[in-house]
């Protein structure tokens, strides 16, 4: 049936609103009603609005970690907070605050222009600045919760705003306070990250490292270490212009030093990362290659053929579709290797 083009009234508020553009993944949903935010004051009188009142709120950033099962019954929140600058600075670091809705990756590069080193390693990584907390972004080595300082949130039941520090956002690998216990409860408005003044290459990551000596880099700048891991990502990771996905779409899993010992016996070839607690992380890409996954389809969903750790939209989609493909997957490598994969995004049904 085809879709009919939303109606949007003099609030701004679409209703009927097709969400297929809005999601890297490219999957197919309808919101009851979609309203771009650019100041964080009008949430209130969004809030308080009685026909909207009741429903659901969903706020959507860049939609590059995000699953939509279904439509969306409620109101979609897009937010197109934008802005960035020097907040301030003290001996050992300069504060940087961006509005939630800047790019994340034009908001790193902005950060190099101007001569400021520390989220290099989180180059190229898809979404906007406010989602990057949520799921509290990783790679090459480095974690958001480095470089964090604070964030601006709204409450989406009343309006009121809220400074979350480092502790109340309860970091964890892809993991806060904001997919946990406080899910659905807050927009992000906007990020502040400390930056360190004393920069020195996070060059722990074997395969960056390598990217870097390849090249010829002996002492990196922060633009050359972001260039370098651009150049890993985009061989590697599919870009979501040109084919849908949500990036990883599982955790890497961690276990506890028994069940390690019992697999590593099996598979001494598998890679392993040792934790502070004494536990070992997976690598789910490498299991699920293990399974014969890797580059195979289920329906139009398939697992990308350069990292195992990417479902892809092979063309026309459904939000079922991806279920589908995620918990086959799921099934053979806890079938194989008795290690449960816990999928990474967002799912919204
Ligand atoms: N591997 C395979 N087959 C695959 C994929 C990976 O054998 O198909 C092996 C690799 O050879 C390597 C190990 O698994 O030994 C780890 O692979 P890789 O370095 O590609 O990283 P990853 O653990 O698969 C994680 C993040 C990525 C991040 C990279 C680099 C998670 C869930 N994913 O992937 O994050 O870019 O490390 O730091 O932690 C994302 O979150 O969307 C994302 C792309």
């Amino acid at each position: 049936m085809p879709i009919e083009p939303p109606l949007t009234g003099q609030d701004g508020i679409a209703t009927q609103f097709d969400l297929t553009a809005s999601n890297t993944f490219g999957l197919p949903a309808i919101a009851a009603g979609y309203v771009a935010i650019s100041d964080t004051a009008r949430i209130g009188d969004l809030i308080a609005r009685a026909d909207w009142a009741g429903t659901p709120k969903l706020v959507l950033g860049g939609g590059s970690n995000l699953i939509l099962a279904g439509d969306v019954a409620g109101l979609v929140l897009k937010v197109e907070i934008k802005g960035r600058q020097l907040t301030g600075e003290d001996e050992s670091f300069r504060y940087v605050r961006a509005g939630a809705g800047e790019n994340w990756h034009e908001f790193v590069r902005w950060t190099l222009a101007q001569g400021w080193g520390g989220l290099e390693n989180l180059s190229l990584i898809p979404g906007t600045v406010g989602a990057a907390p949520i799921q509290n972004i990783g790679a090459y080595g480095v974690e958001l919760e480095r470089r964090f300082h604070s964030l601006e949130a709204v409450a989406l039941s009343d309006g009121r705003p809220r400074t979350f520090d480092r502790e109340a956002c309860g970091f964890a690998y892809r993991d806060s306070v904001f997919k946990q216990g406080e899910a659905g409860c807050w927009l992000i408005s906007s990020v502040t990250f400390a930056l360190p003044k004393q920069w020195s290459p996070d060059l722990g990551y074997a395969e960056l490292a390598r990217e870097l000596a390849g090249s010829g880099v002996r002492a990196p700048t922060p633009r050359q270490v972001s260039d370098a891991v651009i150049a890993i990502r985009r061989r590697k990771l599919p870009d979501p212009a040109e084919i849908g996905n949500a990036g990883s779409f599982f955790k890497n899993p961690v276990v506890d030093a028994r069940d390690f010992q019992a697999l590593i016996a099996r598979s001494p070839d598998m890679p392993h990362y040792p934790q502070p607690d004494g536990r070992h992380k997976l690598a789910a890409g490498w299991l699920i290659e293990q399974c014969g996954w890797k580059g195979r389809d289920l329906g139009p969903v398939g697992c990308f053929e350069r990292q195992a750790l990417v479902l892809v939209n092979r063309g026309g989609a459904r939000g079922a579709d991806v279920l589908r493909c995620a918990a086959a997957i799921q099934a053979d490598v806890r079938a194989r290797f008795g290690v449960r994969l816990e999928p990474e995004p967002v799912f919204i049904s």
